[in-house]
């Protein structure tokens, strides 16, 4: 980190300046990186004065899919009245703001930028620190922001629709990667069958509410590397899904929806208690889009009970993205390492364990 990062000190009304973040420490995080806008002011890394998340969901509903351009586009509309009524919400004008986190990857270029930019501009106006927030290490504190108590270490199952890991959180900043998917991420894959199944988009919340009226062992989809290792894998599972519903075409789309989901929660929650146990772990959390899943979260309650672990389970909204995490990744990130400088770039592949 240069050491003329910083911002000078000659605002006094600031508490964080550029000395390390403090329980007083108010964080503005944004957060652009695929197709939510979102904004939160968090003070101290885990109290959350106001969370504001723009869903883009109706824009790319008609495409089945996130279009980067038109993300782009709504990220330039959305970033300057979502971060006013986040500082609205929270009762806070720009004097009041100590330092300014964004998420510079991983996500989509163009929408990554959007973000970034804006929080550079917001720094530097202010005079105060802008920090590079990984959007992954920003899920894995989701769970902090809720419990603040909770200790390290522990083992983090994170699936979005972009990624499925497990991974061991020794430390803050620490991280080891345990296991990941192979091919498709479990977000991916609850969307692609979604959209085969023509539930719509996005995948996952249609087939967690299809599941409702389905049976769960009506059809047995198959169960990737279930006794291997703790790698995934989900693209087999979705190729049985359609060569199941091509060969049964009377079949119920709830029955196959809810069949599905068992495949994939059984697969994750399985290998996070093996992750668990064979780090020694005594807590395990789960973060990502796919948290929200009703059945993934029954059964990883369920399976943290039986197992004696402790279970860190973010509300529904601190799962899927939002901007309350970066704030707090964001906090962490000033304590322990300082303000990033304004040259950091976005970076659509940014890794967990690069720190920036
Ligand atoms: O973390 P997130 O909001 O964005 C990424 O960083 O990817 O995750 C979005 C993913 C999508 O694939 C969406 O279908 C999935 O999370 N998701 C769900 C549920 N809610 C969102 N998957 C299963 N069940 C849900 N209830
Ligand atoms: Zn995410």
């Amino acid at each position: 980190m240069p050491a003329d990062a910083g911002p000078s000190e000659d605002a006094g009304h600031r508490t964080g300046g550029a000395g390390p973040a403090t329980p007083d420490t108010l964080v503005l995080g944004i957060e652009t990186s695929c197709d939510e806008t979102a904004a939160a002011c968090v003070r101290g890394g885990s109290d959350v004065l106001s969370s504001v998340v723009s869903s883009q969901v109706e824009l790319h509903a008609r495409y089945g899919g996130v279009v980067p351009e038109i993300a782009s586009r709504a990220h330039n509309e959305l970033i300057i009245p979502v971060t006013a009524r986040a500082m609205v919400e929270a009762g806070v004008d720009g004097t009041r703001i100590d330092a300014v986190a964004a998420t510079t990857g991983p996500g989509l270029i163009g929408a990554l930028l959007v973000g970034v930019s804006a929080a550079k501009a917001l720094a530097l106006t202010w005079d105060v620190p802008f920090v590079s927030v990984n959007h992954l290490e920003a899920h894995l504190y989701a769970a902090f922001l809720e419990e603040p108590e909770l200790s390290l270490p522990l083992v983090v199952l994170l699936v979005s629709g972009g990624h499925t890991m497990l991974v061991h959180m020794e430390d803050h900043g620490r991280y080891r990667l345990l296991g990941q998917t192979l091919d498709d991420a479990a977000g991916e894959a609850f969307d692609k069958v979604a959209r085969f199944l023509g539930l719509g988009y996005p995948g996952g919340p249609a087939i967690d509410s299809e599941s409702l009226h389905g049976d769960p062992e009506a059809i047995r989809f198959p169960r990737a590397l279930m006794d291997d290792g703790l790698d995934f894998s989900f693209s087999g599972l979705k190729t049985s899904v359609v060569n199941h519903v091509r060969a049964h075409p009377d079949v119920s789309t709830a029955d196959v929806a809810a069949s599905f989901q068992a495949a994939v929660v059984d697969v994750l929650v399985t290998k996070a208690r093996r992750a668990a146990r064979e780090v020694g772990a005594r807590a395990l959390a789960i973060g990502g889009g796919v948290a929200a899943n009703s059945l993934l979260r029954e059964q990883f309650l369920t399976a943290c009970t039986e197992d004696g672990l402790q279970a860190f389970l973010p509300t529904r909204a601190m799962c899927t993205d939002n901007a309350a995490m970066i704030a707090s990744a964001g906090w962490y990130r000033l304590r322990d390492h300082g303000p990033s400088p304004l040259d950091t770039g976005a970076d659509p592949n940014l890794r967990l364990s690069t720190f920036r």
